[in-house]
């Protein structure tokens, strides 16, 4: 018969090998694992027992169970009494220290002082004011913005599409909310949306491949090129804090109908010419327009009852504009020297 005795000697010296939580599951799975710990395994034989002995052969098995139980318990919380004490003594805190260096606390960077600049004037107009995905699929960001399928854009010098799965793409422009937007919220609608848009572009002062845009739709009853004037002219008036010099150019985009272009005086070079203007004294803003018909139709409504305007501006080249930032690559730089200045 099985030596009970040798068993909690033996248990004995084992447990006085525990010097943590792991190594006692360890032990604890070797003697009272279900599949093959010690004590499974050895009340399994009480069946080749003789009938007479069964019995006391069940009754020491248990005994000497519930006695390694209860010393496991206490093992357990032994550990737990000493890793509370360590924590106290690694966590306390010396109040005769002198303060951290309070010189090098992190502050706001500037693209999100722009976006939360720009997010609270749309707001005071009406506008909701929403994150979207960066991760995109073909059809928002394209098919629901009556791009054709031929459309440059679209073209992988142009878009980051995902490996193995060309139906996704990092976003290129934060139009891809418009359809989403009006899904979300039905019509009439006021939304804007901030956020950043990754395009395959040659680097210099003025583009960079991953950039910030901000964005504004309104659909309505009668909206004008008036009304899309006015919102732009009052976002940028209260996010200069003065009257900026602009200048309105037609554009063409498949979305809007009829589309124009906002540039800016350059303020690096007091548009006199230099690297962030290509040495033409204005710096290109914005896409703007119309809501073409064919964008409210995909998005289920109707166009003859609805209009809208939108447009979107290039909240990366605003942010260098505000803060006279001569080359939009210091903004995702990292670099220390740059952005302790904000
Ligand atoms: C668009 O992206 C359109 N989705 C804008 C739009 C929205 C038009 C709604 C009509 C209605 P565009 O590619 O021109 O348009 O970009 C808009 C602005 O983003 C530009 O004027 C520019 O200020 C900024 N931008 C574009 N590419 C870059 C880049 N590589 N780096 C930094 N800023 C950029």
């Amino acid at each position: 018969m099985e030596n009970f005795q040798e068993v909690r000697k033996k248990f004995s010296e084992d447990i006085k090998e525990v010097g943590s939580f792991g190594d006692l599951e360890e032990l604890e799975q070797d003697y009272f694992g279900r599949k093959d710990g010690y004590f499974t395994s050895v009340m399994k034989q009480i069946q080749d027992l003789p009938n007479e002995e069964k019995g006391e052969f069940g009754r020491k098995g248990n005994e000497t169970k519930q006695e390694l139980k209860q010393k496991i318990k206490e093992k357990r919380e032994e550990l737990e009494q000493e890793r509370l004490k360590n924590l106290v003594e690694k966590e306390s805190i010396d109040v005769t220290q002198p303060a951290l260096d309070t010189d090098r606390s992190g502050h706001i960077h500037p693209i999100t002082k722009v976006t939360r600049e720009l997010a609270e004037v749309t707001k005071s107009m009406g506008f909701v004011v929403e994150d979207g995905p960066e991760l995109e699929s073909k059809f928002f960001n394209f098919d629901a913005l009556n791009i054709p399928a031929n459309h440059p854009a679209r073209e992988s010098q142009d878009t980051f599409y995902i490996k193995d799965n060309e139906d996704w793409c990092m976003r290129s422009h934060v139009s891809n909310m418009q359809a989403r937007m009006m899904d979300k919220y039905g019509l009439p609608i006021r939304a804007a949306y901030p956020g950043r848009c990754f395009r395959n572009e040659a680097i210099d002062a003025s583009h960079e491949h991953t950039f910030d845009q901000f964005e504004a739709l309104v659909v309505d009853k009668d909206i004008s090129i008036g009304h899309c004037v006015g919102v732009i002219e009052e976002l940028l008036n209260d996010l200069f804090d003065q009257e900026v010099e602009v200048r309105v150019r037609p554009g063409y985009f498949p979305f809007t109908e009829p589309s124009f272009e906002m540039d800016m005086s350059c303020v690096i070079c007091n548009a006199e010419g230099c690297s962030v203007c290509d040495h033409i004294g204005w710096v290109e803003m914005l896409g703007a327009g119309l809501v073409h018909p064919n964008v409210i139709e995909k998005a289920g409504y109707d166009p003859d009852e609805w209009s809208g305007l939108a447009f979107g501006m290039g909240l990366t080249r605003l942010a260098m504009m505000k803060y006279g930032i001569g080359d939009i690559r210091h903004f995702n730089s990292g670099d220390l020297r740059f952005l302790n200045q904000f």
